[in-house]
């Protein structure tokens, strides 16, 4: 794809040649009795949309009504070319041969208007007033801290309460010494966030491809030396991108990683190396990883390769359907393979609702690079994009639909494929110094039985 941004800058330069373009329609009419649909195709690169020229017929049987509407996403292929004499338009425009895909909106209840202008009129529709062109320049965004979904959907969360001083700055102690906590603040039960992911979608199916950096909270009683209950993950999401694009994009980010750190860190990791001289050191983990291709197994593979190991080497014996644990994943990257591996297409029932369903209706699009020492570094994937069966995963997962609404949105204006992943940066931090625990490359970790200190 080309950004909207490179075709406005270097607008005549690139006249005459072909360009694939994808975004979100921000405006759009019919003209000359339905000959010819006018877009305005903003994809969040600058504050400016392209000029898109569609002709009756382009659309391989798609109706230029259907591409009009505010909020519409399309994946358009065409030629860009210098507006004809006399337009009154002034820079390049796409004249388009190929509609590729289109995801539709309905107008009567998409939320968002033209004559829109103030920042309160979004206060109320902050999952789409990224679609706007007010509020950001670029493409790293903040996440919040506290939301009311959970987005693994596996209730592994802690609640916010509030606790509320009586004046004088008292703690509000009952007689029986416990502590009165109250619920009113946010007028509904609320959560520190386990992942900012369905914050960036939002932001992705607007802005095309955004990140977010944060901390993040779960409350899982594993007392493993990769598990903390405070961590913070860095969340890449990028809109047109399918599940080979999100492995494409996961592997580069931690080759590059592993670049920069033997590059401008060497001392520090040559420091940590003879300190806690390991075999294979740190170095040596980073070197590999920075120049080998990643290994690329689905997980019905990965199952099979594991039952042919010899009886007895895992605590947990391995079957089609069961989660690969951190001796599996292990044992995948330094025995067998010795590189890092990417398992895909993992069962549908051990994965969140927001993955999208395969064909074969048993798996989904997910995706988990391993790596050597530490096993999971990231957890990534195509995300379900079809309205009906996104909301059917959320109740077949046991959950409700409600917290979700705004997230449902999505799929309903201008729904976009798109895929994602997180990487736990801690656990990036305990690959690149190749320390054993997890709770020793963070100032101070939380987890089970440790909350101070
Ligand atoms: O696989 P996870 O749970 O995926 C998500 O949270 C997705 N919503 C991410 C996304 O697609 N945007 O977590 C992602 C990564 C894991 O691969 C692991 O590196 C790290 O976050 N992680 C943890 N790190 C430390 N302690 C924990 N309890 C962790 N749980 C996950
Ligand atoms: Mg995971």
């Amino acid at each position: 794809r080309t950004r909207v941004s490179a075709i406005l800058e270097d607008g005549d330069a690139l006249a005459g040649q072909r360009a694939v373009v994808g975004g979100w329609v921000v405006a759009g009419r019919e003209q000359g009795r339905g000959a010819f649909a006018f877009l305005a195709v903003s994809d969040g690169s600058c504050p400016a949309a392209l000029q898109v020229v569609v002709e009756a017929g382009a659309g391989a049987g798609v109706p230029l009504a259907r591409l009009t509407p505010m909020g519409t996403s399309v994946l358009l292929e065409g030629r860009l070319q210098r507006p004809p004499a006399g337009s009154s338009a002034e820079r390049v425009e796409l004249r388009v041969e190929r509609v590729i895909e289109v995801g539709e909106v309905d107008a009567a209840a998409y939320p968002l208007r033209k004559s829109m202008r103030k920042p309160e009129n979004f206060r109320d529709l902050v999952h789409l007033r990224a679609r706007t062109n007010t509020f950001f320049d670029n493409n790293g965004f903040l996440q919040p801290m506290i939301t009311t979904s959970d987005c693994e959907g596996a209730g592994e969360i802690f609640q916010v309460t509030t606790l509320f001083s009586q004046g004088g700055g008292t703690i509000p102690y009952k007689d029986d010494g416990t502590i009165a906590f109250e619920d009113d603040f946010f007028k509904r039960q609320a959560f520190l966030t386990v992942s900012g992911q369905l914050q960036a979608e939002n932001y992705a199916c607007a802005l095309s491809s955004v990140y977010t950096f944060g901390p993040t909270f779960r409350a899982e009683n594993s007392r493993t030396s990769r598990h903390l209950a405070e961590f913070w993950m860095v969340e890449p999401e990028i809109a047109f991108a399918s599940l080979q694009d999100d492995m494409n994009c996961a592997e580069s980010y931690i080759q590059y990683l592993c670049k920069e750190l033997l590059e401008y860190c060497e001392k520090d990791l040559e420091f940590i190396d003879n300190k806690f001289a390991e075999s294979p050191t740190a170095i040596q983990c980073l070197k590999l990883v920075s120049s080998t291709l990643f290994e690329r197994i689905s997980y019905k593979q990965a199952v099979n390769i594991l039952k042919g190991v010899e009886e007895g080497t895992f605590d947990k014996a391995i079957e089609w359907g069961i989660d690969l644990a951190s001796e599996h994943e292990r044992y995948l990257t330094e025995k067998i393979f010795m590189r890092p591996v990417i398992v895909y297409n993992y069962p549908k029932e051990i994965k969140p609702f927001y993955m999208r369903l395969n064909d074969d209706q048993k798996t989904v699009a997910a995706m988990d690079v391993l790596v050597p020492k530490v096993g999971e570094l990231i957890g990534g994937s195509q995300r379900e994009e079809r309205l009906d069966i996104l909301k059917k995963r959320i109740t077949d997962s046991g959950l409700s639909v409600e917290p979700y609404e705004w997230y449902l949105d999505l799929c309903w204006f201008g729904s976009v494929r798109h895929s994602g992943f997180g990487m736990g940066f801690d656990r990036m931090v305990l690959f690149a110094t190749g320390l054993e625990n997890i709770r020793d490359v963070i100032p101070f970790p939380r987890c089970p039985g440790r909350a101070d200190l």
